[in-house]
């Protein structure tokens, strides 16, 4: 089961993450959407893979059903060190603090020992590309890295 954990301020990261289940499911994967902010953090550490979904708001901060993941992870201090996620951040490169969220949310679950499979990937609002084309263009590219390296269940 991957779970796809998404945090967002006004909807588009949770359209990403339905976008992204949709593509594993076709290709066979189960896959499970969660809103940040109703996540189990103990619970990641006995979680193989997981796509972590942001945005951004403010000025580089996390927006408001991210922050309590991000301080929900700060204080359980799961062991993630079998956990391999991938990430994509959504934001808008007009801000100096472009897709601070992402960058954020990945570094503390390396802290945390999670290794990161691939780049992480990212809508920018400023450019024209449409989000549901960039976002499952990038779940395709990830899924033969995650069923490579992880063996999981078609
Ligand atoms: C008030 C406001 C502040 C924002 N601040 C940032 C920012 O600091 N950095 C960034 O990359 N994007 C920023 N954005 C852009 C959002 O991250 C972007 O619109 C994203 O698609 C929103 O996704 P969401 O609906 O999942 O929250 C901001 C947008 C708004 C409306």
């Amino acid at each position: 089961m991957v779970k796809i954990l998404f945090g967002t301020e006004s909807g588009n990261s949770e359209m990403a993450a339905d976008d992204i289940a949709q593509i594993l499911r076709d290709e066979g994967f189960n896959a499970e959407v969660v809103p940040m902010d109703e996540a189990d953090v103990a619970s990641l550490a006995d979680q193989d893979f997981a796509i972590i979904i942001t945005s951004t708001y403010g000025e580089g901060e996390l927006p408001e059903t991210t922050q309590p993941f991000y301080d929900a992870l700060q204080q359980v201090h799961p062991d993630l060190c079998n956990l391999h996620f991938a990430a994509f951040g959504l934001g808008d490169s007009s801000y100096e603090t472009y897709g601070n969220g992402i960058d954020t949310v990945a570094a503390l679950l390396k802290e945390l020992g999670a290794t990161q499979i691939s780049t992480t990937g990212r809508h920018d609002a400023a450019k024209s590309e449409l989000l549901p084309e960039v976002c499952t263009a990038w779940a395709r590219a990830i899924i033969p890295l995650a069923a490579g390296s992880l063996n999981l269940a078609a």
